[in-house]
């Protein structure tokens, strides 16, 4: 058996001989989201005192599934789809993170949102590790029951490593309510008994909780409220800009109005609207959920969709895809403060251009956490049956977007590090201390 030579300068039984920095399943040159991932965790070591002697254990996902995912198209054909399960990490509970479609789903790019989702549970802290899936396949070029039959065989294919106590999937980009209600049947059949809290974002009348579609959107916004009391921006003056009109920017967007503020700008797939004395979001709402973009809404001008980056405002809330503010655009952002609703929407090129620009960014692991955390509370409402009102979840969802911002706020001004690096600081010093408690089996 041929070995591989210890990594250079690494005495034969060092620890460096045996740990190898990359798994060997990924392109050490094409690292993708992954990549990114790591040097975040790399800029928080030196801050995690002697909790850095677990360091690795962040840079390893803990246990990554692939699956095949075989399906009769409705021509008679069988199609075979590549599906994915990661568990980044289950020290503090177990795995939590959404179910992705699209075709262009990588295993490095599930690996680091299951490390964001470790990260993100961390920093609220609800009580769960972070994990993530996905299937490499179009949704869109599906039928209804092609769709309905990927969903079953991906979750019997994963069956054998998530359930209410070990893994709990939810809905991420195009993945929806009716998923969910797919895959817990599945689950359930496979079980034999009926197990709602085997995922969350389900229909509410299958267990699912009031105020979910919303809770992403609200912790937008109170992360934004916060974050203004510290920078004395009155939120009842500032001009706002939303990239994404769906539930994240939608929801965020009318918050944000009926706070007083002017929704300048909206940008979505169809196009973008401006309008300098702020928008009817109300109207904008009603014409997107009509005609499904906000293209042709006759209450604003259209602007070029690069002029979007330009526009003059006091807030921009990215909540549409990833890797959208890039060192193309982050010169000629005008806002003041910039909160991401959307996961990984600034690469880490326009985060240095921003910092150096004085742009306050609210970033993705703490700004969109609202989702996961109403997630929780919809795990605990099926555990125990008994289910809330929303005023009690929206209350308590502000309660604890509120104190998790404090935390993270508190931290990046004692080490003078980006509220980025500080939300990783509280939350990889909560992973590894619960890593440090366990001990390691055996
Ligand atoms: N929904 C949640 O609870 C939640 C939680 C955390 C993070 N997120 C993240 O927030 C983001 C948005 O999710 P969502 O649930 O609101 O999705 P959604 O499908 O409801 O809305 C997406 C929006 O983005 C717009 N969009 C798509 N392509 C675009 C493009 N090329 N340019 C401009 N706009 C474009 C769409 O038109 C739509 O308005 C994603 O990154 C998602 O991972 C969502």
């Amino acid at each position: 058996m041929s070995q591989a030579p210890h990594p250079a300068g690494a005495a034969a039984n060092s620890p460096a001989a045996f740990t190898n920095a990359l798994p060997s399943y990924l392109d050490p040159n094409n690292l993708g989201p992954w990549g990114i991932y790591l040097q975040q965790v790399d800029r928080v070591a030196p801050y995690l005192g002697s909790l850095a002697r677990w360091v690795d254990t962040l840079k390893r996902p803990k246990r990554t599934l692939i699956v095949d995912v075989p399906i009769h198209l409705d021509d008679g054909t069988v199609a075979h789809f590549e599906g994915y399960r990661v568990q980044h990490n289950t020290s503090r509970g177990p795995g939590k993170g959404g179910v992705r479609f699209h075709q262009n789903v990588t295993l490095s790019e599930v690996m680091a949102l299951s490390a964001w989702m470790s990260i993100k549970n961390a920093a609220v802290n609800v009580p769960y590790g972070g994990a993530k899936g996905g299937i490499r396949v179009d949704p869109r070029q599906l039928s209804i029951g092609e769709l309905e039959r990927v969903t079953r065989r991906y979750t019997s294919e994963i069956g054998i490593i998530i359930g209410p106590t070990k893994d709990i999937p939810a809905p991420d980009v195009n993945t929806n309510e009716q998923v969910m209600a797919w895959m817990m049947d599945t689950y359930s059949m496979n079980e034999g008994a009926t197990a709602t809290g085997v995922v969350t974002g389900k229909p509410v009348d299958l267990g699912g909780s009031l105020g979910r579609r919303e809770a992403t959107g609200r912790g937008v916004f109170t992360v934004g409220v916060e974050a203004a009391k510290h920078t004395g921006m009155d939120i009842s003056k500032a001009r706002v800009a939303v990239q994404g009109f769906g539930n994240v920017g939608g929801v965020a967007g009318k918050l944000f109005a009926e706070a007083g503020a002017k929704v300048v700008a909206v940008q979505d797939h169809g196009g973008t609207v401006y309008r300098e004395s702020g928008l009817d979001v109300p109207a904008l709402l009603a014409h997107v959920a009509r005609v499904g973009s906000v293209a042709g809404f006759s209450g604003g001008e259209v602007i070029d969709n690069d002029a979007f980056w330009g526009v003059p405002c006091d807030i921009l809330i990215p909540a549409a895809l990833e890797q959208q503010i890039t060192e193309a655009n982050a010169g000629r952002i005008q806002a003041k403060m910039i909160i991401e609703g959307a996961n990984g929407p600034t690469t880490p090129q326009a985060d240095d251009i921003l910092h150096d620009r004085g742009i306050l960014v609210l970033p993705d692991v703490i700004a969109n956490a609202g989702g996961v955390t109403v997630s929780y509370f919809e795990w605990v409402q099926d555990f125990s049956s008994f289910f809330w009102s929303e005023d009690e979840i929206n209350e308590r969802l502000v309660r604890i977007m509120k104190g998790a911002f404090a935390a993270v706020w508190q931290v990046a001004e004692e080490n003078k590090v980006s509220l980025r690096t500080a939300t990783f600081i509280v939350a990889c010093k909560r992973i590894l201390h619960a890593r440090d408690l366990r001990g390691l089996y055996p």
